[in-house]
């Protein structure tokens, strides 16, 4: 799956994604410049610890000093201090630097939803449902990952390493630096190799575990699906074959896990032993005091508590570098509709619409559209007849912009849809679609969406146009009934008439209805056409119709077969002319 692909080669991650979230921390310099200072503050706190430790065992050690022992107040008062300030600095750091991190998660997070707002309609249509959403929360989240540990810890931990390295050779025999580096260099290189190698494993259970939940998704999706034909069984078996391929999957993660934890542990054990025996030797020959002891241990101690993590943090971050490359790879597309440079606002005046020689395909092997031009005049209404899948749809996604045409062009007024801004033209058609989806949220809510600062009133009226009003008043919870997720809780027809009182509320000078009464029954059909006809006078409309019977009285009706019109001209000429209209008009007369 490749929405799941968490883990990959380090040589693999591209680590210029960095470079990306520059600018967010740049915004913050004195924040990150406080930061810093309290990361150097913690840090210096913690290798001081060790010293104060070594004071405190050699002044309560009676073979260093022949007078009785006194209590070193002062020395733990000290010890006391610098561990608080070591948490203390720690903690400021980290609160600092959060602010920082959530600054940039918003910023980035909204960056990406207006992205995905101005991506075309194609992209949508071709993505995975909740994969998205998916890449983009990893995305936001691998950032904070990412702002947390690689500023302040990798960074700080070899620094810190270093320090000691450096402290040790200078205060002690040789041999405690080489064993320290020994073990450094061996551990981080365990830790690289054994996570290279079990990269192959985690990604398996990763897309097992993606795999299974798509299949969960999809199939509780089509539950009713599931039903009809009984398959229940058959839904639970496919589930259950991909649950297996993950179990099994994680089994071969969690032995790798087990080979690189105890291949840790075992350089740890080693080192510490080994370190702690050469201190022991010189404790005995007088050449180090048990302080000195104590504060190589500790030392050791402090060492490899920071490099447990580093091994963590190898892990961790690869993943989230391509969970962050993977978000802005998307920010970086670019859609295939776009305003052109200082596109013009589109002006309607008259609403008048052309097509002139529009030739469309969405895949170049199959035209869908060939070479359609007509007029509409303004405040006449238009209507598109023909068979399903002739391309009558597709027409008005052509109308709107959601596609470019392919040759040809139309024009409003005048002016080219393709050089005036998306956003003019989309304001001034109201679209009544084939398929209303609704948002999950009241019906009022979702009325209230054609035009969001209209008055009560207005809203009202609007349902009323669309006969909704009787349906309404029957919900015990009136206006405020919830629709369900995609506005499945209403009937088709229901849904419909949502659809067309939120494009009234809207206003526009052009409409759109593409069989926006095909789940109606006649009678309320026929009411809402009249209403929809009494205020569309002063607006320009496209009709494509269901049932002939309502575009009668229409100025101009095409008839559209395989992409081409093929007979224009109003009812009564059709009829004359006895053509392929004449003869679906004879059709539905038989059959109604
Ligand atoms: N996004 C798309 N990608 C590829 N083919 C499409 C797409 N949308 C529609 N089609 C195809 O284009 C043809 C015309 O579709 P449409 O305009 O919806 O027909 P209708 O006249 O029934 O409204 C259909 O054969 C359909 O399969
Ligand atoms: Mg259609």
């Amino acid at each position: 799956m490749r929405g799941q692909k968490t883990d990959v080669a380090f040589s693999d991650v591209d680590w210029r994604a960095l470079k990306s979230l520059l600018p967010y921390l740049l915004e913050h310099k004195g924040r990150i410049a406080l930061a810093l200072l309290c990361l150097v503050g913690a840090k210096i706190a913690s290798v001081t610890l060790p010293f104060i430790l070594k004071h405190i065992v050699d002044s309560l050690d009676t073979s260093l000093t022949s007078t009785l022992v006194s209590i070193p107040l002062a020395l733990l008062a000290a010890y006391g201090l610098v561990r608080f300030s070591n948490v203390l600095f720690g903690e400021l750091r980290d609160t600092l630097f959060g602010r920082i991190t959530e600054r940039a998660m918003r910023r980035i997070g909204l960056r990406v939803f207006e992205h995905l707002h101005s991506l075309d309609l194609d992209f949508h249509l071709n993505r995975r449902t909740g994969g998205l959403s998916r890449d983009i929360e990893r995305g936001v989240n691998g950032i904070s990952f990412i702002m947390r540990f690689m500023v302040f810890n990798i960074g700080p931990t070899l620094l810190e390493i270093g320090l000691v390295l450096v402290l040790l050779l200078l205060n002690y025999h040789v041999g405690f630096a080489l064993i320290i580096a020994t073990a450094v260099i061996s551990y981080v290189g365990w830790s690289v190799y054994a996570t290279e190698w079990r990269t192959r494993y985690i990604r398996q259970a990763n897309s097992a575990e993606s795999t299974s939940s798509t299949r969960a998704v999809d199939s509780l999706m089509n539950y009713e699906t599931v039903k009809y034909f009984t398959n229940e069984t058959h839904e639970a078996e496919l589930y259950d074959r991909d649950l297996a391929t993950w179990e099994n999957a994680r089994r071969k993660n969690r032995l790798t896990l087990f080979a690189l934890n105890g291949g840790q542990a075992l350089i740890i054990a080693s080192s510490m032993t080994g370190a702690m025996a050469l201190a022991a030797y010189d404790v005995s020959r007088g050449n180090m005091t048990l302080g000195d002891f104590v504060l190589i241990n500790a030392f050791m101690m402090q060492i490899f508590q920071p490099l447990n993590l580093l091994g963590f943090v190898y892990r961790e971050m690869k993943g989230s570098m391509a969970n962050i490359e993977k978000m802005f790879a998307l920010l970086n597309r670019v859609p295939s509709i776009k305003d052109g440079q200082n596109a013009d606002e589109l002006h309607v005046t008259q609403a008048h619409i052309e097509f002139r020689e529009v030739s469309f395909h969405y895949q170049p092997e199959r035209p869908i559209l060939r070479g359609i031009s007509f007029t509409i005049e303004p405040h006449q209404k238009v209507a598109v007849v023909g068979s399903s899948g002739a391309g009558k749809s597709t027409m008005l996604k052509l109308l709107f912009r959601f596609y470019d045409t392919s040759e040809g062009e139309i024009l409003i007024d005048g002016q080219n849809i393709s050089s005036v801004s998306q956003h003019s033209l989309r304001k001034n058609i109201g679209v009544v679609p084939q398929d209303t989806v609704l948002f999950n949220t009241s019906i009022l809510e979702n009325i209230r969406y054609g035009r969001i600062e209209a008055s009560e009133q207005e809203v009202m009226e609007a349902i009323r146009l669309a006969h909704l009003d009787e349906f309404i008043s029957t919900l015990p919870e009136g206006v405020n009934t919830l629709v369900g997720e995609r506005g499945l809780k209403l009937s088709g027809g229901e849904k419909q008439r949502v659809a067309i009182a939120r494009t009234v509320l809207k206003q526009p000078p052009i409409l759109v209805f593409d069989e926006a009464t095909s789940s109606l029954d006649s009678r309320s059909e026929k009411s809402i056409l009249q209403a929809l006809e009494e205020i569309s006078v002063r607006q320009t409309s496209l009709v494509i119709a269901h049932r002939l019977s309502t575009i009668v009285n229409a100025d101009k009706i095409l008839v559209l077969d395989k992409g081409m019109i093929i007979e224009q001209g109003n009812h009564q000429q059709l009829l004359e002319l006895g053509g392929k209209y004449a003869q679906l008009w004879q059709l539905q007369l038989q059959t109604e």
